[in-house]
């Protein structure tokens, strides 16, 4: 056993879980008239429900002992004082600094980073206002009409997702976004845009990383072919923490925003990574963002655990996964515009939890992030749902829906938020047998063919969800729900006894790609890889 399971407050879990092993949650609410309102809670803005998790007072005293076991009101202290959280790199994880306000203190080895920060999203908020305004024009005179981001994972999912689901906002130049090595990822773009009026933003923490510096190059060949090389210095911009590296691909360093080591990449939408969403919505827009951030940082730092809601979504996840079983937990945004929010939290959630090890090294034998997925409902309900009620394996889900469509049509906003709110019932209450025949005998069925069709339509329900509610999507709340989950990742971490800030586990991969594309290698490739190399070079195009 390791020394988490072993410890005495996930023991107590344990038997818990053992015991609350036939309590329905439907029971719960029927003896206690008042646990809607007490199973939920309120932070920048964002309401959280919880009641229809199956949890009971006990679990939730349970799960906060289990926090503190595991120090997490330290480990919060330690993460928003600059300490080395992330130790396999000798880094802070200070991404809350990023939306500070100014006579906010974070101090970085010794420094206060808050001027640094603010210095930086000042020079954006020039640049982004230029390219805006028109006062930056490119090479052949013309305003700059479209951005094409080039960047990938936490340099292409944040800032990406933002200009989407704030797309009825944008008043500046049109976003794009390339990330895949895959051609015809910057061919469709490219086929969208003019040389003369695009900006191309190149952004790489590391400006190491393959795929972007292969796209970063065509598309500046591209540029070339079309306008000469002069043209590059209006056209290219970069954000990175590498000058030097910059500075190599012929981008000048007055064309350069900085961020700093101690900015993870999936943490990072908030920095100068997040310049794209800038020059779409302002540095007003830019601002709320952060501000939205800053206010659910505050929730977490202050707010006890029991009303803590990035503490409460964490440790419902740890209940669900570790003492329930749950395989997987599933984003469904009942929502249009937070379509990217799933493959941004994948990222987030998977990148910094799916790790095997603890921070000494110390093999888990619990499960630790479970598979986050999901698309936008009500799509999901035609294409998933059915295993969500009715398969074998349990699923947590987070439904998200704003009060507010934003848009002009109440009627359809009232139907999608019928459903939202219909499926997490459902899925909570379930359908027994004798409902089912019920059912079917005020139908007209009975005997034999009743009882045959009866196991199909049964409902097992008792399945758990949280619905958190934005009043609208706007830069504020969006923000706010992005750092609710940025902790929530953060405090499941601790939970788990793992570093969320690291990801060695993507470095392998990488090293074999390279040294499948160099043909002077010498290092042997597995005979699987050997013949499917084969395989591609019988083909004339390859
Ligand atoms: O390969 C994973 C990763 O390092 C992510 O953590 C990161 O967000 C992404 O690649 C892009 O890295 P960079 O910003 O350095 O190009």
């Amino acid at each position: 056993m390791s020394s988490l399971t072993a410890s005495p407050a996930w023991q107590a879990l344990v038997e818990h879980a053992l015991d609350r092993a036939s309590t329905r949650t439907t029971d719960l609410f029927a003896e206690d008239s008042e646990r809607a309102q007490r199973l939920s809670c309120e932070a920048a803005g964002l309401y959280l429900d919880y009641s229809k998790q199956r949890v009971d007072a006990e679990t939730l005293e349970l799960l906060q002992t289990l926090a503190r076991q595991q120090a997490l009101e330290a480990w919060r202290e330690r993460l928003f004082s600059g300490a080395h959280v992330n130790h396999t790199e000798d880094r802070a994880a200070l991404h809350m600094a990023l939306r500070a306000r100014a006579g906010d203190v974070f101090v970085e080895r010794g420094d206060n980073v808050v001027p640094m920060v603010h210095a930086e999203r000042e020079r954006m908020a020039r640049f982004a206002s230029d390219v805006r305004e028109g006062r930056w024009i490119g090479a052949t005179g013309q305003a700059i009409t479209d951005v094409v981001n080039i960047g990938i994972g936490g340099s292409d999912l944040g800032p990406r997702m933002v200009c989407s689901a704030l797309a009825p906002l944008i008043d500046g130049p049109r976003p794009h976004f390339v990330s895949n090595v895959d051609g015809a990822d910057l061919d469709a773009v490219l086929q969208q845009v003019r040389p003369e009026t695009t900006l191309f933003v190149i952004v790489s923490k590391t400006f190491s990383t393959q795929e972007t510096l292969a796209n970063a190059m065509h598309a500046r060949a591209w540029l070339v072919a079309a306008l000469g090389e002069g043209a590059v210095a209006k056209h290219f911009v970069a954000v990175s923490t590498h000058a030097e590296r910059v500075a190599a691909f012929g981008i000048e360093p007055d064309h350069m925003f900085h961020f700093w080591d101690w900015v993870g990449g999936r943490y990072s939408v908030w920095s100068a990574v997040g310049l794209s969403i800038m020059l779409a919505l302002g540095a007003d827009r830019f601002g709320q963002l952060c501000a939205g951030a800053r206010a659910m940082d505050e929730h977490f730092r202050t707010a006890p655990l029991g009303s803590n809601m990035p503490v409460l979504l964490a440790l419902l996840t740890v209940w669900n996964v570790d003492f329930l079983g749950c395989s997987s937990h599933v984003m469904a945004a009942y929502a249009q515009r937070l379509a990217l929010l799933g493959p941004w939290i994948q990222q987030l959630e998977m990148e910094s939890n799916g790790k095997r090890v603890t921070r000494s090294g110390e093999v888990v034998d619990y499960p630790t992030t479970p598979v986050l997925w999901g698309t936008v409902g009500t799509n999901a309900q035609h294409a998933y749902f059915q295993m969500l009620h009715q398969g074998p394996a349990e699923h947590e889900i987070d439904f998200i829906a704003a009060v507010d469509g934003g848009h002009p049509y109440p009627d359809l906003h009232q139907k999608l938020l019928a459903n939202c709110f219909a499926q997490s019932s459902a899925l909570m209450r379930g359908k027994d047998a004798a409902a089912v025949r019920e059912e079917l005998s005020a139908q007209g069925l009975s005997g034999d063919a009743l009882e045959q069709a009866v196991p199909h339509r049964v409902f097992p329900g008792n399945r758990p969800s949280n619905t958190i509610l934005l009043p609208v999507i706007d830069p504020y709340h969006l923000g706010a729900l992005l750092a609710l989950y940025e902790h929530r990742t953060f405090v499941a971490s601790v939970i788990w006894g793992i570093n969320p800030f690291d990801q060695w586990g993507v470095e392998l991969g990488k090293q074999l790609a390279r040294q499948i594309l160099d043909p002077a290698s010498k290092l042997p490739l597995d005979p699987s890889t050997q013949a499917l190399m084969a395989r591609v070079r019988m083909h004339p195009g390859s």
